[in-house]
């Protein structure tokens, strides 16, 4: 349609139609709230050829400044142009913005400074302050898919893109403006639900986290340092520019699903029983048992003394039975010292140690006219672990929670951009040779994200402050020798070694730590 001399060139009905539908699309697909919002003034200025503009969003009781743009000062604040130090304004009717909110109607002002409008000052004091003339205004509450006022759009002085002449809205903008405050409406509320679903999921996982961490003094933190830790190895593998992770770019939705992963990688370690988790001693389930045994072996030296002191009352030469009751008494001391002494996880049992541990149990005392066993089978079992405090059964319930995480986490419907998190969280044990755990898997089955983790996460355990089996923390130096020893026995990969070693990135754990104790200072 040919513009008419002195006024706007009009689009037709059609074409406007169509405009608004492009806004739409394009307003829906926005996922940033900040550039959304700018995206809305824009855009609704565009259409209605307003030269300036305020976007308000509803936050309780009143109106919070979002975003403001005027072409003519050149001013743009708020959102990604930066801070505006504007106040909150009331919900009620002694605003134009405050009015539209509370009626949920639209304000179309011809001429704010007619006597008609004259009851509403934020215009004028804006003028007043800014040395801007307003002149026509259009007020637009932005309702949601239920009819709630969310937000408000202001937009100022209509501008005849021809004659550049400010005058009213034009009626046939002002009949389709609420089809394109009903499509913002719906892309801010659309974007709030996916931030708060996000972050409630997030939530949910440090939540998850930390209830693991907390079930151990030693292991608190852990879960925190390796998904810190695993996104300074991922950033560094998307900052490398040679060598053979040089063409590797996790994008940000890759960081992301490694970021949930990492916090969610030993999440199946809810399921595992406390005293397994840190088993300070050999005999350790829910307590020592190696009180049990001291209290045993008093009773069998009590039972000793009693038995001698009945051969003497029997008539038996009294220092040959008080000789006799003292060397067994020295004996039964020194057999407790052995046990002890074997409860240590740091102990080495060797071969001799473990029979002899087999030769105790094998022997039982009268105690109170009934036969007391030294050792029970499971006392018997748990001090021949040779290494460390588990046994074979408790190793497994531990190397279980790699695959409890994966049954957990299978069970979350994960979003697409996170569909990976079970796969790669689940695979935090395995090993590039195949000899991991759980499913066993080897090389090109292990994706690089869970070789990040599995680094890291080794790197972590073993730079523990302090563990129950461990008489000291590990030096650094011996920690990456360890982890050197891992990459040459294919285990851990290669080419994540040579840059975490090359960049130092293993310093970046004193960092992390730093800042952890910093935060606990205070919090307390
Ligand atoms: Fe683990
Ligand atoms: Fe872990």
């Amino acid at each position: 349609m040919p513009a008419e001399a002195g006024t706007r060139p009009a689009l037709d009905l059609q074409e406007r139609l169509q405009r608004l539908n492009q806004i739409g699309v394009a307003l829906s697909v926005e996922r940033d709230l900040t550039v959304l919002l700018e995206r809305i003034l824009l855009e609704a200025r565009g259409f209605t050829g307003a030269d300036a503009g305020t976007l308000f969003l509803v936050s309780g009781d009143h109106l919070t400044f979002a975003i403001a743009q005027n072409d003519t000062l050149r001013s743009f604040v708020g959102g990604r142009y930066g801070q505006a130090n504007i106040p909150p304004v009331p919900i009620n009717r002694d605003s134009v913005s405050g009015y539209a909110a509370t009626t949920g109607e639209m304000l179309n002002i011809s001429d704010v400074y007619d006597p008609e409008w004259q009851r509403f000052e934020g215009p004028r004091n804006y003028d007043r302050m800014t040395g801007y003339r307003t002149r026509s205004m259009l007020v637009v509450p932005l309702r949601d898919h239920e009819g709630q006022v969310i937000g408000v759009l202001q937009l100022l002085n209509a501008v005849d893109p021809q004659t550049r002449q400010v005058g009213p809205f034009a009626a046939d903008v002002v009949a389709l403006i609420q089809s394109l405050a009903s499509q913002a409406a719906v892309a801010i509320t659309n974007v709030r639900l996916i931030r708060d679903t996000e972050a409630l999921f997030e939530s949910f996982v440090r939540v998850m986290a930390t209830a693991i961490d907390e079930r151990s003094p030693y292991t608190g933190g852990h879960i925190r340092r390796v998904a810190e830790m695993a996104h300074v190895v991922a950033e560094a593998v998307n900052r490398c520019a040679a060598g053979p992770l040089a063409d590797v770019v996790f994008a940000a939705d890759e960081l992301n699903e490694l970021r949930v992963a990492s916090w969610m990688h030993d999440i199946g370690k809810i399921t595992t029983p406390e005293w397994v988790v840190d088993k300070p001693t050999k005999l350790t389930t829910i307590h020592d048992r190696i009180e049990l045994l001291r209290a045993r072996y008093v009773g069998f030296m009590q039972a000793a003394r009693v038995q001698a002191l009945e051969q003497q009352l029997g008539g038996a030469d009294p220092q040959a039975v008080a000789a006799a009751c003292a060397t067994e008494i020295e004996r039964l001391h020194d057999e407790l010292a052995f046990l002890e002494k074997a409860n240590n996880p740091g102990e080495f049992m060797v071969d001799a140690d473990l029979e002899r541990l087999r030769q105790i149990a094998a022997r039982t005392y009268m105690v109170d006219g009934q036969p007391v066993p030294s050792l029970s089978p499971d006392e018997l079992l748990n001090l021949s672990i040779r290494k460390g405090s588990l046994t074979d059964a408790e190793r497994r319930k531990i190397s279980d929670h790699a695959s409890m995480t994966i049954r957990m986490l299978e069970q979350i419907p994960f979003t697409r951009k996170l569909r990976r998190v079970p796969e790669i969280a689940g695979a935090h044990h395995e090993k590039l040779d195949g000899t991991g755990y759980p499913q066993g898997l080897r090389g090109d089955q292990i994706s690089l994200q869970a070789r990040i983790l599995a680094l890291v996460d080794i790197f972590e355990s073993l730079s523990a402050d302090d563990r129950p089996y461990r008489a000291e923390p590990m030096s650094r130096e011996m920690v990456l020798g360890i982890l050197k020893k891992e990459v040459d026995a294919h285990h851990l990969d290669a080419d994540l070694h040579a840059l975490f070693v090359d960049q130092q990135l293993y310093r970046e754990l004193d960092r992390i730590k730093a800042q952890m104790v910093l935060e606990r200072q205070q919090r307390s």
